[in-house]
């Protein structure tokens, strides 16, 4: 093994920042032996933190409407293959309240950017879900919008905000995205998530076209440095109605080995197993546990609806994917030693 992994592996084991280099190195030295000589740490430290317990968000994909025009992205704009749909203000508290009785004591409001919902009207349904299930978090993940939109429905009781930086590479960005969209503004937007108060997560995916390892070490760097309280990565699935249609997905491998390299940065990460992590590998959801993940987020949107939020082909919206099946997931998760627990899993203090 050379020299700069051997010291990448000892500084990740023992909490120190790398650098660029270092990153790299481990990336590029993916093997089933260095992700075992990572998960087994990783595993040590989550269990440290959190036990055996993982945590369980209830997804609510209220509209699927989008203003944007992502290259990789099912439900852009551009592609009009898709049905629509958008919920109304009584759906989703129909949603909420079935996932309350689940147990679930997390709400998750992932939409795509739908210029539908202004400021107004969502702060009315995230008061509203505040105030009818006063002991549940409430999440956003509805991407970019003005530091005064953030603020107030921060107010209106929202505490936690999920938004992918996608990549931390500008030029990558460029090829990511188009031209009406800025790395900047996204960048921004993740500060001033944070600055408001909100519990911040951002993510990439693993494997996304002109992808590299510097990338990807870049993405490190960045999280490194911002200290999000989430981090939801999973392997890039391409979906055969937009510009990316042929090209290859993300790995199982490369994504597991990552998720065991941020358990090690950062102990009390909030890490999701994904869906796209449970989608590209019938285990895949399991062995993301197993690598260091502590979060699972079954879906609680109307069955009818799920189809068509499909950000990439042949989303797994079966089973586990389920909140129905919330019990099936216990089961799967016993069987690996761990346990679903339903309270607001709040960062632990000791970050
Ligand atoms: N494959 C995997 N993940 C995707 N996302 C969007 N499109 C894809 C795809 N084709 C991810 C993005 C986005 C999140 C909601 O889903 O990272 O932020």
């Amino acid at each position: 093994m050379n020299t700069i992994l051997t010291t990448a592996i000892d500084k990740l084991v023992s909490h120190r920042p790398l650098g660029q280099e270092e990153f790299v190195a481990i990336i590029e030295g993916n093997s089933v032996e260095l992700r075992n000589e990572l998960s087994l740490p990783a595993d040590r430290e989550r269990k440290q933190y959190f036990g055996n317990r993982i945590y369980i968000r209830g997804l609510i994909e209220f509209s699927n409407y989008c203003k944007n025009n992502c290259y990789y992205c099912g439900i852009r704009c551009g592609n009009q293959a898709l049905c629509r749909y958008r919920l109304t203000a009584e759906d989703i508290l129909s949603c909420c309240q079935k996932g309350y009785q689940s147990g679930f004591r997390t709400f998750v409001l992932q939409s795509g950017e739908d210029p539908y919902f202004q400021d107004e009207q969502l702060a009315a349904i995230v008061s509203a879900i505040h105030w009818r299930f006063p002991d549940c978090a409430i999440t956003l993940s509805i991407g970019e919008r003005s530091m005064e939109s953030y603020k107030r429905l921060f107010d209106a009781g929202a505490s936690r905000y999920l938004l992918r930086h996608e990549t931390a590479d500008a030029a990558h960005y460029v090829k990511l995205h188009p031209a009406s969209m800025s790395y900047k503004n996204r960048m921004q937007c993740l500060k001033d998530l944070k600055e408001i108060g909100y519990q911040t997560g951002c993510g990439f995916m693993v494997g996304s076209p002109f992808q590299t390892p510097e990338h990807l070490a870049k993405d490190l760097l960045f999280i490194q440095a911002f200290k999000p309280h989430m981090v939801g990565i999973g392997p890039f699935i391409s979906h055969r109605d937009t510009p990316f249609s042929g090209c290859a997905n993300g790995t199982l491998e490369l994504t597991l080995l990552l998720i065991s390299i941020l358990r090690l940065m950062q102990p009390t990460l909030l890490l999701p197993a994904t869906t796209a992590l449970a989608t590209i590998h019938p285990e895949g959801r399991d062995l993301g546990i197993l690598a260091g993940a502590n979060v699972v987020m079954p879906n609680l949107s109307p069955a009818h609806v799920r189809k068509d939020y499909s950000l990439y082909d042949n989303k797994s919206c079966t089973e586990a994917e389920a909140a129905e099946s919330i019990s099936s997931l216990k089961e799967r998760m016993a069987q690996i030693g761990f346990q679903i627990v339903t309270d607001r899993g709040d960062t632990p203090s000791v970050f």
